[in-house]
């Protein structure tokens, strides 16, 4: 099959039973996404497919064919970190750091969805916009993301002042 990780073009032979997750950590060396429950429960996985967020550990990597697969490691660009990933150190919104490539993935997403005003995110834009949300939204909308380390206040104003 054939697909663009982090805007690389990718042709790999798949087996059909093999995840998105899988496919990037056991077969393409790309470890950022983590496996943390494997059941969609707690979005240590989470990546972008054409800018929508899903967890990558309920995906079947063959229903992938020809879409745009953003990992945490292809949110940099080349002036450096995504303005996301900066406020993440500033606001220390990690601790041990395991849930941080789901947060920030799906971070990047939400601000795209609420900019449109969407139910999901439709856009491959990867850059920082504006929105207006409260802490309390930002947390609902945040809420497919666990962090078992209660950073949840420095990823909330991470996230709060990136999009601000
Ligand atoms: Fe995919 Fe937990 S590892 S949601």
């Amino acid at each position: 099959m054939r697909f663009t990780i982090n805007g690389a073009a990718i042709d790999i032979e798949v087996d059909a039973r093999t995840s998105l997750l899988d496919l990037l950590r056991d077969h393409l060396g790309l470890t950022g996404a983590k496996k943390g429950c494997n059941q969609g429960a707690c979005g240590a996985c989470t990546l972008l497919v054409d800018g929508e967020r899903i967890n990558g550990c309920l995906a079947l990597a063959v229903q992938y064919q020809g879409r745009e697969i953003v990992s945490v490691e292809g949110l940099a660009g080349s002036e450096g970190l995504h303005p996301l990933q900066r406020a993440f150190v500033v606001h220390d919104g990690f601790q041990c750091g395991y849930c941080t490539p789901g947060q920030l993935c799906s971070a990047v997403a939400m601000a795209g969805e609420v900019a449109r005003g969407l139910p999901s995110n439709v856009t491959q834009d990867l850059s920082a916009e504006s929105i207006a949300l409260d802490h309390d939204e930002l947390r609902e909308r945040m809420s497919g993301n666990l962090c078992r380390c209660g950073a949840y206040n420095g990823i909330v104003a991470a996230i709060a002042e990136t999009y601000a």
